[in-house]
């Protein structure tokens, strides 16, 4: 049985004057999920919010299950800080070198989900010796950075191969897309086997905040 969609708004398309107010229209809109990109201008060249960020969201008020990117060289050193932020899921990237085996198991003993997460010009045989080990698997559909970019299609043929060896192997993570998802590019990923569904400037630019959260999860 394929998982149910769940719709993450990603706040990095929010107002970063007023964070906790776009947290709280994501979570009015009825999406369940929030998604938290962080950065650290050496993985990719800009900059966002640190754990600081993730605790004064929680305090105030907000909700929804935090699932928290980390485009970090080093994400192994944040692991910590952000589960105790209040992180309810961590992705950390499979490019930069580092114990990725002993960092997803250091989230999970850390009582969060983890996740794998690979760029655009990564080959999925990069995430296969660690897909027994996570919750989730993100597929980068733009290339990692900024917002507002557009969806690369290329993506689906990898989308399809993760989405055949976890039938074939019985496991059970969530198939995640990031990067221009809107409601039509949601479908052909949805279609490909992904679950878990992205949406920046889609989202907070929605007439219909509501009418576009129920249009995902009735995906
Ligand atoms: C890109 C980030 C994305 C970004 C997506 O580096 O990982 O989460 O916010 O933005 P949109 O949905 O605008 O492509
Ligand atoms: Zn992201």
């Amino acid at each position: 049985m394929p998982h149910p969609p769940i719709l993450a708004p990603s706040l990095l398309a929010g107002d970063h004057a007023h964070l906790a107010a776009s947290a709280q229209a994501a979570g009015q809109a009825g999406a369940p999920w929030l998604h938290l990109d962080i950065m650290d201008g050496h993985f990719v060249p800009n900059l966002s919010f640190g754990p600081e960020t993730l605790a004064a969201l929680r305090r105030a008020g907000a909700k929804q299950f935090f699932d928290t990117h980390l485009m970090l060289d080093e994400p192994q050193r944040y692991i910590e800080p952000f589960a105790q932020a209040g992180a309810q899921l961590i992705s950390v990237h499979i490019e930069p070198a580092y114990d990725h085996a002993g960092t997803l198991k250091r989230i999970r003993t850390l009582g969060c989900q983890s996740g794998i997460v690979l760029n655009p010009g990564t080959p999925a045989g990069a995430i296969e010796p660690v897909l027994d080990q996570v919750d989730l698997v993100l597929v980068m559909t733009v290339q990692p950075g900024f917002g507002g970019q557009s969806f690369r299609r290329d993506m689906l043929a990898k989308l399809l191969q993760i989405d055949g060896w976890r039938r074939e192997r019985n496991l059970k993570f969530r198939l995640e897309v990031d990067g221009g998802i809107d409601l039509a590019t949601a479908r052909e990923c949805r279609a490909a086997g992904a679950d878990t569904f992205v949406a920046g400037t889609s989202f907070f630019r929605a007439a219909d905040p509501g009418a576009f959260a129920a249009a995902f999860a009735a995906m």
